[in-house]
C-alpha cells in the first residue's frame, strides 16, 4: 500500500533541478504590467501633501494609483477590522504601502516609486511593548483571561515563589520565493490570480471585493509556494488584489512580487512577546500555582493577531499539568509591521514561557531539569496523576475527585504519552550520562562551557476557530484509469500533495504513479480553510479519501452486480480489482465501468469530529488531538565572545502512524532548525524611529546549512493516533519547530554553568552573542 511509505516529495526533482514553477517562473503574456508599492518613511503621522508626477513622467510608467485611484474595497484584511491596501491619510509604520506603480517592467517600478514626494505631519508613534503599554494601546476592551483553580491562593499559600520575565523576539519567516501574485484578466471582466498564498479562497474572495465583482468572477491558482510558514496566509492579500485592480483597469495582465528587502520591510512577522510569571512550588519543584501574563507586539493592524495571542495562552501549560492557573494576554498596537502567522501561530511563545518558568524552578531547588519537568507532566494516557498538591490548596473534595486532568483551559488531556517517549529519548541520546560528563567537563574548562537540556513538546492540533475545520476534495478517474486529484490544501514544500497522493493511491489500490497531483483550485474546490494549523493532510487527506471511495465504491457496486458478488468482497489492490473469482486491471475496471454508465467524478469533504470551543471564556475542546515530541540539544558556549553552537541534537517524535516517514522526518529536521534559529541568530532590530534594521541576509541571521547541528539523530516514535485520522496520523508541520526550544535550554543551563548557582541566567530570546555574553555577566557577579 502507498501510505506510510518514505516515498520522495512529488516535486523534489523539481525544486532542485529549478523546473519547479513558481509565480514569477509562468510565462508572463507580452502586455504584462510589473507593479511595485511606494512605502511610507515614517512610523506614524498624516500625509499632508503628495505629489506623484515625477513618478508618473518616469520611463515605462503607465500608471499610478493611489487609494482615491481604487474602484471598490480598499481592505485587504483578513480580520473583521480595516486594513487599507492604500494608506488613506495616515500611516501606521515604516514600509505601509501608500502608492502603486504599474510599469513596463519590474525594475521600471520600482525606481518610478522613489521619485515620489510626500509631505507628513509626524506623530508620536508607538514602537515597543512598553510604548503601547503606557498608552493603553491595546486591541479589544480588556485583556482576555483563562483561568482554572485558584492562581492566587496557591500563590499566597505555596512555601517558595518565584518571578522571572522573558523576552522573547519575533521572527521574518524568510520563505525562499518572496511575496507574489499574477492576475490575468479574462473575457466578461472575469479575473484569474495566480497568488503564492497559503490561502486562495481567500485571495479571491478579497479580489472579488477589491472589484466590486461576485466571487465567481474570480479564480485563483496555487500551484506551489517556496515556503510559507504562516507569511503567507494572509500577507498575500495586497499583491494580488494590487495586479488583480491594475489588470481590471488597464485590461492588461498584471504581476507583482516584492524585492527581498520590500518583502521585510512590508510584511508582518512572528509576534515578538513578554511573558512574566509568578510561580509558587514546594521543595521539589512541583508547581503548585502559576500566573502568567502575555504581552504581545501585534504592530499597527489586527490581522490574525487575536487567534495567534489565543494560541500562546493556549500552549502556557505545554507537557504540565497545572491545577491552579491565571493566563492573562495583553494583545498590543504598535507602530510596526503587523504581526502574523508563523509555524505555531502564538504557540510557541506561550511554550518558551511555560519551559523558561521549569528551567528557573528546577534552578531554583537545585535539581535537574528533567527531573523537575517529569515531575510535573500530565499523567500517562490511561495512567493516573501525579501526586497530589498539600491538602490546604487541593481542599478535601479535590483529593476524592476522579483522575481527570484538564489543561488551563477545561479540555481533558487522554492521549498523554510523553512519559514513554521521554524515557525513550533520554535512553537513546543518554540523557543522563551525559550531563554528568558536561557537569565534569565544564569543572574543568574555564573559557568553553558546555550545557545540555531536554523539553517536551505537546501541541494542540485543530483551528481554534471551529468552522475552519473542514476540507473539500475533487477526484475524477479516466478512461485510462489515471486518476487526477485535487484538494483545498496547498504545497508549500511540506510534501502534503504527495502524503495526500499516497492517501488517493491506497484506496485504488494503484502505485502512486497513476495520481496526478493538480494545482490548488477555487474553481475545483470552493470555500477552503487556509493550509494553516498543521492541520492540511489531516483535513485534506479525510475529504480526498471520501472522495475516493465514493467512486471506488461505485465500481465496486457495478462489478459486483455483474458478477453476483457482495460488493464489500470486491477488493482494490496491487492494480488489480478482484471480483468474485475475477480479477481485472484497474484501468480494465474503469473502462468497463464507463461504458456501463458509471460516473467517475466524485467531490468529498471532511469535518473535524468533536471539538467546541469558546475563546471568550477558555473553555471547551479546541482540539481534536496533541502531537507530542521531545529533543535533547547540547551546545557549546565561548564565555569571552558569546559565540555558541549546537554540538549535538536527538528528537524523537510523535507523527501517529506516520503517512510518509521521509517528509515527516523533513518537517522535524526543518522545524526544529527554524526554532532552534528563532531562538538563537534570528534577532530583529528596528531603530528609535520605527525603521526596521534587519531588511535582509546580510544583517538578519537565518541558520544556515553550516548550523545544522554535526550530530542530529531523529527518530519517530511509534503508535497510532488514538483518535480516528487519515489512517491514524498525526500532524507534523509546525509541533517540531518547538523542539528548537531545547537548544534555549541548553544555553541557559551552559550560561547557568558560568555561576555559582546562585543567580539564575534569565536568558532572553533570541539568545544571541550579546545576550549570553550579558547573562554571562549576570551570573558571575
Ligand atoms: N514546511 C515547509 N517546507 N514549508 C513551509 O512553508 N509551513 C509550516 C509547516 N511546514 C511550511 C512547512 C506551517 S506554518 C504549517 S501550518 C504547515 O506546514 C502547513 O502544512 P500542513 O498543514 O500540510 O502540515
Ligand atoms: Mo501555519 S503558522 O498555521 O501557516
Amino acid at each position: 500500500m502507498s501510505v506510510a511509505k518514505p516515498l520522495p516529495h512529488d516535486a523534489a526533482a523539481l525544486h532542485v533541478t529549478g523546473a519547479a514553477r513558481y509565480v514569477d517562473d509562468i510565462p508572463t503574456p507580452a502586455n504584462a504590467l510589473h507593479l511595485a508599492f511606494g512605502l511610507s518613511e515614517i512610523a506614524h503621522g498624516e500625509i499632508t501633501a503628495i505629489d506623484l508626477s515625477e513618478v508618473r513622467a518616469a520611463p515605462g510608467v503607465v500608471a499610478v494609483l493611489t487609494a482615491d485611484d481604487l474602484p471598490h474595497h480598499n481592505d485587504v484584511s483578513p480580520s473583521p477590522l480595516p486594513e487599507p491596501m492604500l494608506a488613506t491619510g495616515q500611516v501606521h509604520y515604516v514600509g505601509q504601502p501608500i502608492f502603486l506603480v504599474a510599469a513596463e517592467s519590474h525594475l521600471a517600478a520600482r525606481k518610478a516609486v522613489r521619485r515620489a514626494k510626500i509631505v507628513y505631519a509626524e506623530k508620536p508613534a508607538l514602537l515597543s511593548i512598553d510604548d503601547a503599554l503606557a498608552a493603553g494601546a491595546i486591541f479589544e476592551d480588556a485583556p482576555r483571561h483563562y483561568t482554572k483553580g485558584d492562581a492566587d491562593a496557591a500563590l499566597a499559600a505555596a512555601p517558595k515563589v518565584i518571578e522571572g520575565r522573558i523576552e522573547i523576539g519575533g521572527q521574518e519567516h524568510f520563505y525562499l520565493e518572496g511575496q507574489a501574485a499574477l492576475a490575468l484578466p479574462q473575457e466578461g471582466g472575469d479575473m484569474v490570480v495566480h497568488s503564492s498564498s497559503q490561502h486562495p479562497t481567500e485571495i479571491q474572495h478579497k479580489v472579488a471585493e477589491a472589484l466590486g465583482v461576485p466571487m465567481n468572477a474570480v479564480r485563483v491558482e496555487v500551484r506551489r509556494m517556496g515556503g510559507g510558514f504562516g507569511g503567507k496566509e494572509s500577507q498575500g492579500n495586497a499583491l494580488a488584489c494590487a495586479s488583480a485592480v491594475v489588470a481590471a483597469l488597464t485590461g492588461r495582465p498584471a504581476k507583482m512580487r516584492y524585492d527581498r528587502d520590500d518583502d521585510m520591510v512590508i510584511t508582518g512577522k512572528r509576534h515578538d512577546f513578554r511573558i512574566d510569571y509568578k510561580v509558587g512550588i514546594d521543595e521539589e519543584g512541583r508547581i503548585l500555582g502559576l500566573a502568567f501574563e502575555q504581552y504581545c507586539r501585534c504592530g499597527w493592524s489586527l490581522d490574525l493577531s487575536l487567534p495567534v495571542a489565543d494560541r500562546a495562552m493556549l500552549h502556557a501549560d505545554n507537557a504540565y499539568h497545572l491545577e491552579h492557573v491565571s493566563i492573562r494576554s495583553h494583545r498590543l498596537r504598535t507602530n510596526t509591521q503587523s504581526n502574523t502567522a508563523f509555524r505555531g501561530f502564538g504557540g510557541p511563545q506561550g511554550m518558551v514561557g511555560i519551559e523558561r518558568v521549569l528551567d528557573h524552578v528546577a534552578f531554583a531547588v537545585g535539581r535537574d531539569p528533567l527531573e523537575v519537568r517529569r515531575l510535573n507532566y500530565y499523567a500517562e494516557a490511561g495512567g493516573c496523576l501525579p501526586p497530589t498538591p498539600p491538602e490546604d490548596i487541593s481542599g478535601p473534595e479535590k483529593a476524592e475527585a476522579p483522575p481527570v486532568q484538564t489543561t488551563p483551559y477545561h479540555m481533558e488531556v487522554e492521549d498523554f504519552i510523553l512519559h514513554g517517549l521521554t524515557d525513550r529519548l533520554a535512553e537513546t541520546a543518554d540523557y543522563g550520562v551525559r550531563r554528568a560528563e558536561i557537569r565534569a567537563w565544564n569543572s574543568e574548562s574555564p573559557i568553553l562551557k558546555r550545557g545540555i537540556a531536554l523539553t517536551p513538546v505537546k501541541f494542540g492540533i485543530s483551528f481554534t476557530l471551529t468552522h475552519l475545520n473542514q476540507a473539500g476534495a475533487l477526484v475524477h478517474v479516466y478512461t485510462d484509469g489515471s486518476i487526477h486529484m485535487n484538494h483545498g490544501g496547498t504545497e508549500m514544500g511540506q510534501g502534503l500533495f504527495q502524503k495526500v497522493a499516497q492517501v488517493a493511491a491506497a484506496r485504488f489500490g494503484v502505485d502512486i504513479g497513476a495520481v496526478k497531483i493538480t494545482a490548488t483550485d477555487t474553481g475545483k474546490v470552493p470555500n477552503t480553510s487556509a493550509t494553516a494549523a498543521s492541520s492540511g493532510s489531516d483535513l485534506n487527506g479525510m475529504a480526498v479519501q471520501a472522495a475516493c471511495d465514493t467512486i471506488r465504491d461505485r465500481i465496486a457496486a457495478f462489478l459486483a452486480e455483474e458478477h453476483q458478488a457482495d460488493p464489500a468482497t470486491v477488493r482494490f489492490a496491487d492494480g488489480l480489482v478482484h471480483v468474485g473469482g475475477a480479477t481485472y486491471g484497474f484501468a480494465e475496471a474503469v473502462q468497463k465501468a464507463y461504458m456501463a454508465r458509471i460516473s467517475l467524478s466524485a467531490t468529498g469533504f471532511y469535518k473535524t469530529p468533536k471539538i467546541v470551543w469558546d475563546r471568550i471564556k477558555g473553555t471547551g475542546r479546541p482540539f481534536f488531538y496533541f502531537a507530542y515530541g521531545a529533543a535533547v540539544t547540547e551546545v557549546v558556549v565561548d564565555t569571552l565572545t558569546g559565540e555558541n553552537r549546537i554540538l549535538r541534537t536527538d528528537i524523537l517524535h510523535d507523527c501517529g502512524a506516520s503517512l510518509n516517514p521521509a517528509l515527516d522526518i523533513g518537517q522535524i529536521e526543518g522545524g526544529y532548525v527554524q526554532g532552534a534559529g528563532w531562538l538563537t541568530t534570528e534577532e530583529l532590530v528596528w531603530d528609535d524611529r520605527g525603521r526596521l534594521r534587519t531588511h535582509a541576509p546580510a544583517t538578519y541571521k537565518i541558520p544556515a546549512t553550516g548550523d545544522t547541528p554535526p550530530v542530529f539523530n531523529v527518530a519517530l516514535w511509534e503508535g497510532e493516533n488514538r483518535e480516528e485520522t487519515v489512517y491514524r496520523s498525526k500532524a507534523v508541520g509546525e509541533p517540531p519547530l518547538m523542539l528548537g526550544i531545547s537548544a534555549l535550554m541548553a544555553l541557559s543551563d551552559a550560561v547557568a554553568a558560568c555561576g555559582d548557582g546562585t543567580v539564575y541566567p534569565a536568558l532572553d530570546a533570541p539568545a544571541t552573542p550579546e545576550r549570553l555574553l550579558w547573562a554571562i555577566e549576570r551570573v558571575r557577579a
